[in-house]
Parts: structure tokens; sequence; C-alpha cells
């Protein structure tokens, strides 16, 4: 098949409604290119994955050094120096909490191997009860059978509803859309009751971990847990022998301004994934990092882990993981996501304070959501049809920036902006970023 009837055939979805679209030709920082010389600002970081912009010299010269080394040594056959130094920074990037990890190609497969890893936990102890994995509603963990029976996202599950695993599902941490039941009370005590009482329901000796997303990112619009939610759901499961499981392939490596975004929160996860921002979208890399204690229960019986695929610690993604998160500790980066990220989220609120339908500003760090309301006093979401979140991120697009909408998060309506820029992007790109946004916002509504 030709080139150009490839491309004539191809009808793709892209969230945006677009049916053609542009050829993206290179990359520079913050900036993209398409073919017919058109620049885009990545306001969004794609998917909140280019941590550190685009076509950075010095990390395509490790991948490069690498690939004419060697580009893959196997796992089982070879250690190798990428391999080890990104380990060793990513131990201490965690301070560390997480002495044992295994390196996969995806998000999906990092939470398919964290929730591996927590059944055979129990499974070494003789807690072989413990089948039973309690996450939320209006989450995201992937794409895989595994990780897509843990997320609580209809319209993704729907095609594969009676082949998933059974999970239960406890309510989001949204103080801005709290579950009903909780209004005029503490949100965070009504959701630490909740989840004991459902652990209590299910019978604790059938649990075995509990998932949850420190920071939600496209199922729920970014979503930040009320202060203390994260201690507390620590506690309910410390008293019952439930391991609990941080998703921070969105929200980690940086991008909330702590390099796990539970360090904000004070609290340890037994286990945790990474995905964007660990190698910033210069080659597919995600990790499953778990805590000694995890370890050690697991060598009672066995004599290893029994998770990871062919590609795991592919020596060329763990370079570029390497060079990554060499460059975010060299430069700051990650205390400039926290000091940088309030600047931009005050910023976006006063520029769009007076915009009716701008109903919440939120975030942590440069992971940054815009919701979208037809009311601002009830909340109320504009209707499903109108399809405004996408409209947004299409206006954007057309007038150069890279936005990522985001709906379905209330009740099947629901309409987010997200921002996840490069955490290198400069004051004046920031300020671009704000201002192409409002712009695309204003045009929507007309
Ligand atoms: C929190 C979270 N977990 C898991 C995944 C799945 O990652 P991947 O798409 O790399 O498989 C995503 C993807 O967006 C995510 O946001």
């Amino acid at each position: 098949m030709s080139a150009v009837t490839r491309s004539a055939t191809r009808t793709p979805a892209t969230g945006l409604g677009v049916q053609g679209l542009p050829r993206i030709a290179r990359g520079e920082g913050s900036y993209l290119y398409d073919t017919a010389g058109k620049r885009y600002l990545d306001g969004s970081g794609g998917p909140a994955v280019y941590a550190i912009g685009h076509a950075h010299p010095a990390v395509n010269a490790a991948i490069g050094r690498q690939l004419e080394d060697v580009a893959h040594g196997y796992r089982y056959f070879f250690t190798s120096d990428a391999l080890e130094s990104l380990s060793a920074r990513i131990v201490a990037n965690c301070e560390n909490h997480f002495p044992h990890m295994v390196f996969v190609c995806s998000g999906s497969e990092a939470v398919e191997s964290a929730l591996k890893i927590a059944l055979q936990y129990h499974d070494a102890r003789g807690d072989t009860s413990r089948r039973r994995f309690i996450a939320r509603e209006r989450s995201y963990h992937g794409n895989t059978l595994g990780s897509l029976s843990v997320s609580g996202f209809e319209q993704r599950r729907a095609p594969f509803e009676g082949a998933l695993l059974e999970v239960d599902f406890v309510s989001p941490a949204n103080a801005y859309r709290p579950p009903p039941d909780a209004r005029g009370g503490d949100l965070g005590t009504w959701l630490r009751d909740e989840l004991e009482n459902r652990i209590l329901e299910i019978g604790p000796e059938r649990v075995a971990a509990f998932i949850f997303e420190p920071v939600v990112g496209a199922a729920g619009g970014v979503v930040p847990p009320p202060p203390g939610y994260a201690a507390a759901m620590r506690d309910v499961c410390d008293r019952y022998g439930v391991l609990m499981i941080a998703d921070e392939v969105m929200c980690g490596a940086g991008r909330c301004g702590t390099w796990r975004a539970l360090e904000f929160d004070g609290v340890v996860p037994d286990i945790m994934t990474l995905a964007k921002s660990l190698a910033a979208g210069y080659l597919p890399l995600g990790a499953t990092l778990y805590s000694s204690r995890v370890h050690a229960g697991i060598l009672e019986r066995y004599p290893e882990v029994q998770t990871g695929h062919t590609f795991t610690a592919h020596t060329a993604c763990c370079a570029a993981g390497d060079a990554v998160q060499k460059i975010v500790a060299d430069e700051g980066l990650v205390e400039r996501v926290l000091r940088v990220g309030e600047t931009f989220k005050a910023s976006l609120r006063s520029e769009l304070e007076a915009v009716d339908a701008v109903g919440d500003v939120r975030g942590r760090g440069f992971l940054v959501g815009v919701e979208l309301v037809a009311d601002r006093d009830r909340k109320t979401p504009f209707p499903r049809e109108r399809g405004l979140s996408a409209d947004i991120a299409r206006r954007a697009f057309d007038s150069g920036l890279v936005c990522y909408p985001c709906s379905g998060h209330v009740d099947g309506a629901g309409d987010t902006i997200i921002l996840a820029p490069p955490f290198n992007s400069s004051q004046r790109e920031l300020d671009a970023i704000v201002d192409m946004l409002k712009g695309a916002i204003l045009s929507a509504l007309g």
C-alpha cells in the first residue's frame, strides 16, 4: 500500500473529532512542527508525557550511544550501566522506600505487574484467599485486561464487560464534586469509612490491594485529593492487611512537583507504578516499584517476583530514562514544577475568573485541569452532545496549542481541559498556554 493510500484511508479516533491529522515533522523544546510548517505549543506534553520537551540533544545523544553499543541486553543474561544507573536514581528519588523494581514498556504493563506482585505476595504468605482488588470510580489504570479491570472508566470498559476481573469500586476523592452522601461533612473521613466498610463487606481476608491514582489524571479531569485523604486510606489498608498500590503513571516522576506524587501527602504505598514522565516519551518505559516488605514476603515462598516481559529493562529504554532523569535532577526541575506550578495555576485562575463557564481550576504542580460548567453555582455540566472539551481542544489545536480534552467524568457528561506542560517550559511559554487556552475557550463558547 502506498503512503498516499495509507494516509487517505486513515480515519483515526483522536478525541479531537479531527479526521485528517497533521503529519508530525519534528519537535524542539516545548514546540512541535508539522510537515506544513505549522508550529504547536505543547501545553499538555501530549497525554502528560513529554516532561522535558522534545528532541533534547542530551537524551538523543544518550540513546544514540546506547544503540551504537547495544540496543538490548536480555534481562536474564545481562545487566547494564543504563539499568543500574536508572535504578539507583529511582531508589534515591524515592528515599530508599522502594529498593525493588521491574521495568516495563508502558503504564498498563506497570499496573499489570503491580496487581500481580500484590497477588504473589499474599499467595507466598499463605493468604491465598486475598484475590480481590478495590479501586475507585472515575479512575484509569490502563488498557490490558487486568489494568482495565481496576479502572473505573465506563466508556473504556464497556466492550469488555463480562470478561474483566471482579473488582470493587469506591468513590473518587473529588472535593469539587463530593459523593452526595458526603456533602456537608468531612470528605476525607467519609471516604475512609467507605473504604473500611467495603473491606468489611467483602471480608478482609479476601482483599489483596487498594489501587488509586494519588492525583487522578484523565479519568476525572485532574483531581487532587483533599488533605489527609491518602494517610487515612493508608491507615485503613494497614488495619486490614490490604496492600496499597499508588498508580503514579501520570502524576509521578516529578509531574506534581514532588518526585513521587504521594510524597506531597506524606504517604508511602507498598507498590507504585511509573511511566509517562520517567523517560518522557523518548522511548517507551514504565516501572513497578515495591517495598522490601513486599519483596521479603514473596521470597518466603518463591525465588523471585513472577512478572516481566521480553523487553523488561530494555537497555536503550533505560538509557533514555536515565538521561531524562539526569536532566530533571541536574536542572532542579521537580522543585521548579512545585514552585512555578502554583503561579501557573494562579494565572489560569485569574485569567479565567471572568469566564462564567470555568467552574474549577485545580491540580498539583504541572498537572492542571480546567473544568467547564454550564452553571457555575450548581456545577451543572454542559450536555454531553455539545462535546465542549473536544471543541475547545480542536480550536486550541487550530490556533497552535496542544491541550488534552477530557469528558464523561460527570455522570457521562463533564468537560475538563488538562494542561501538563514540560517541566522546563519557559515563563513566556506558560503565559502563552494560558492566553491561547483562554482564546480557545472564548471562541468555543461563542
Ligand atoms: C494513571 C494511569 N495509569 C495507567 C495508564 C496506562 O498507561 P499506558 O497508556 O502507558 O499503558 C495511564 C494512561 O494514561 C494512566 O493515566
